[in-house]
């Protein structure tokens, strides 16, 4: 059943934090709600501009809704990962998300807060919860690319400033993170410190965690032992969300792993099979192990198991 971010949250904060997941293809949802089931997690599904442009918006909302009815025991919330102000309008519009990301951060602290109000404005009138950034991730997004030396944590002060003039419902905050499969090149980490100052200026606003991908070192070997070559792929340690979660982390995004998983699967499947072209032979596996990571995930989460008391928080 899809219910809101916002209800999600309420349950989550500073306990555990939501899986938030993207999706691309009808595989990977079912291995997205058959893991979360499996595991009795909630969770969020991510859809990004990049999905909505290669599948066609239309039919991401028909497999997530024939998801739903396959697996009646799910819950979770839809939202659009790293929207523009144009896309936000049209997932507004749809009635379909249950929250949408409004990602400006690549303006000025001024322009981020304008975009951010229209967004909330229109966003508010139909109950759709808001999440926007501020301070730059390394590494490369659809629309922004950033250098990682150019990467820029968020500053706690500007973070209080930000939430209050915006009004948004939750805010992605740069704390070491990075998208893709090459995060920490150098000896970075996780800044705890910049998000307990976070956490004390804004307690119980949900933060969230972008490129949080563990990018799983035997799952690299694997890949490259069947012909991939991801050299100096390195991600975050999923040991320590239960930390950030802690310090008000509820939302925490995963992507790049999952593609790893297909990867995995595919290049050893046909390495392995160099006879076969039916793909609905590897894509049974990967539904499977795809399954299998976000069960696994989710107890790093420590959304694993929740399931029962969330239904019942939220009156379901
Ligand atoms: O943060 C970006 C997400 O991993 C989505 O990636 O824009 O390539 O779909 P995408
Ligand atoms: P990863 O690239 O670490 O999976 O991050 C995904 C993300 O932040 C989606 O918004
Ligand atoms: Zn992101």
């Amino acid at each position: 059943m899809i219910v809101t971010t916002k209800d999600l949250f309420k349950v989550a904060y500073g306990k555990f934090a939501i899986g938030a997941y993207n999706i691309n293809n009808a595989e990977q949802c079912m291995g997205l709600f058959k893991g979360n089931v499996d595991s009795k997690a909630p969770f969020i599904i991510q859809i990004s501009k990049g999905a909505r442009k290669y599948i066609n918006k239309l039919m991401l909302e028909g497999i997530i809704r024939a998801s739903g009815e396959i697996f009646p025991d799910a819950v979770f919330a839809v939202h659009l990962d790293h929207g523009d102000e144009a896309t936000c309008y049209d997932c507004i519009e749809s009635g379909f998300y249950s929250s949408v990301m409004i990602d400006a951060s690549g303006e000025s602290f001024e322009k981020n807060v304008e975009i951010t109000k229209r967004v909330v404005a229109a966003a508010h009138k139909k109950g759709i919860s808001v999440e926007a950034e501020l301070g730059k991730l390394g590494g490369v997004e659809e629309h922004v690319s950033v250098a990682e030396g150019d990467a820029k944590l968020t500053n706690p002060e500007d973070a209080e400033k930000f939430v209050k003039l915006s009004g948004c419902d939750c805010l992605a905050c740069a704390i070491g993170t990075s998208h893709g499969a090459f995060k920490f090149s150098g000896s970075q980490s996780l800044h705890f410190d910049v998000l307990e100052q976070i956490q004390k200026r804004l307690p119980g606003f949900p933060l969230v965690m972008h490129g949080s991908s563990s990018v799983p070192q035997d799952e690299v070997a694997r890949i490259n032992a069947a012909g991939g070559s991801l050299k100096g792929a390195k991600g975050v340690d999923a040991d320590q969300f239960l930390k950030a979660s802690h310090l008000g982390v509820t939302k925490i995004n995963i992507d790049t792993d999952g593609r790893l998983v297909w990867t995995r699967v595919h290049r050893e499947f046909f390495k392995q099979h160099p006879e076969k072209f039916d793909l609905r032979d590897p894509g049974t596996i990967f539904i499977d192990e795809y399954a299998k990571f976000i069960a696994a995930k989710n107890v790093k989460l420590g959304s694993a198991g929740t399931l029962a008391e969330v239904k019942k928080v939220l009156g379901k």
